[in-house]
């Protein structure tokens, strides 16, 4: 027999996204579910779908409507209680809905699995005194991903032909450069630098030290200059200054993050993935106090966890 077609789901017919209208769920599990794909800012759908299952002749006698589906991970989800009776039918459900359409991947969902699910598709919070100090995700790891992948194609087209040298600034650097230039087509080399900022007596904005130097020459090469965010500007029109005294036979400048609304000095931006409001943002390489740095997404502090 071939694979039966989903039929969209007729007892509940609305779509419910984080943009659009929320929709009327039937139970508050849902509900919370909702709430935490908001949070990390998953898309979802609410009951798109009804898989048929059994038949009389011609005639669906029974169908499946999975409560959730998550686009990005290309995943329906059913959530459950404990009850064991309804664990058993549901679980029945989703035997046969697997046998019927083997391509559709689905999952039966405890709410205790809520979490450990969706570190499994990496979105984690690392512990729960992390996700207390987190305000709201700005940028979810598929929105950077994708975005990632736009920003190398441009690079690669604009650099056609020429090696490239990747001039990364640690460490906030480190996710974005190494996911940028795997996806990049032309020839790659790298270097890095580390700089420490002073502010004097803790007031204005202070000068730029060089804690390491690149460890090549480029003079004569492509330098395409990698940074995790520009604030106010001044380090970059320090580092800038610095690269173009070395004579590089162009040198552009490429930024995940650009918080335009602090900017105290001009500095050309060649490549920015996202511009973002004036919040203080942490993970995916951003840090505070060394710490948030391997979250896969990018997300606004709660003022109280950077100013005690
Ligand atoms: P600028 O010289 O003011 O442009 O400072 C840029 C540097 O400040 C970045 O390389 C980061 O180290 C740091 N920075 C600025 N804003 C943030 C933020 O929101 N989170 C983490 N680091 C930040």
């Amino acid at each position: 027999m071939s694979t039966p077609e989903p039929v969209p789901s007729s007892r509940y017919p609305k779509r419910g996204t984080r943009t659009s209208r929320k929709p009327r769920f039937v139970h508050p599990s849902e509900e919370e579910f909702a709430r935490i794909l908001d949070f990390y800012r998953i898309k979802w759908v609410y009951e798109p779908r009804s898989f048929p299952l059994r038949w009389d002749g011609d005639r669906v006698t029974e169908m499946f409507t999975p409560d959730f589906y998550l686009p990005g991970l290309d995943l329906y989800v059913e959530l459950t209680t404990m009850k064991q009776s309804l664990v058993t039918r549901k679980n029945r459900k989703l035997r046969e809905l697997r046998e019927l359409y083997p391509d559709v991947n689905i999952r039966l969902l405890y709410r205790k699995d809520y979490q450990s699910l969706l570190e499994k598709y990496g979105y984690r919070a690392l512990t729960p005194s992390t996700l207390e100090s987190i305000d709201h995700v700005l940028l979810s790891s598929e929105e950077i991903q994708a975005k990632v992948e736009e920003l190398a194609g441009r690079i690669s087209a604009d650099y056609q032909g020429k090696p490239v040298r990747l001039v990364g600034i640690l460490k906030g650097v480190a996710f974005f450069m190494t996911d940028l230039m795997r996806r990049m087509t032309v020839p790659v080399s790298t270097d890095y630098m580390f700089i420490t900022k002073y502010t004097r007596n803790g007031s204005g904005p202070g000068s730029v030290r060089i804690l390491k130097d690149l460890d090549q020459p480029i003079e004569g090469e492509h330098v395409l200059l990698v940074e995790d965010i520009v604030d106010t500007g001044l380090t970059l029109r320090y580092i800038l200054g610095y690269l173009r005294a070395r004579k590089p036979a162009s040198l552009r400048v490429c930024t995940l993050l650009d918080k335009r609304a602090r900017r105290l000095v001009d500095v050309p931006l060649d490549y920015v993935a996202f511009e973002i409001p004036d919040e203080f943002v942490v993970g995916y390489g951003l840090d505070h106090r060394e710490l948030y740095r391997n979250l896969p997404y990018i997300c606004v502090l709660k003022p109280a966890a950077y100013q005690e």
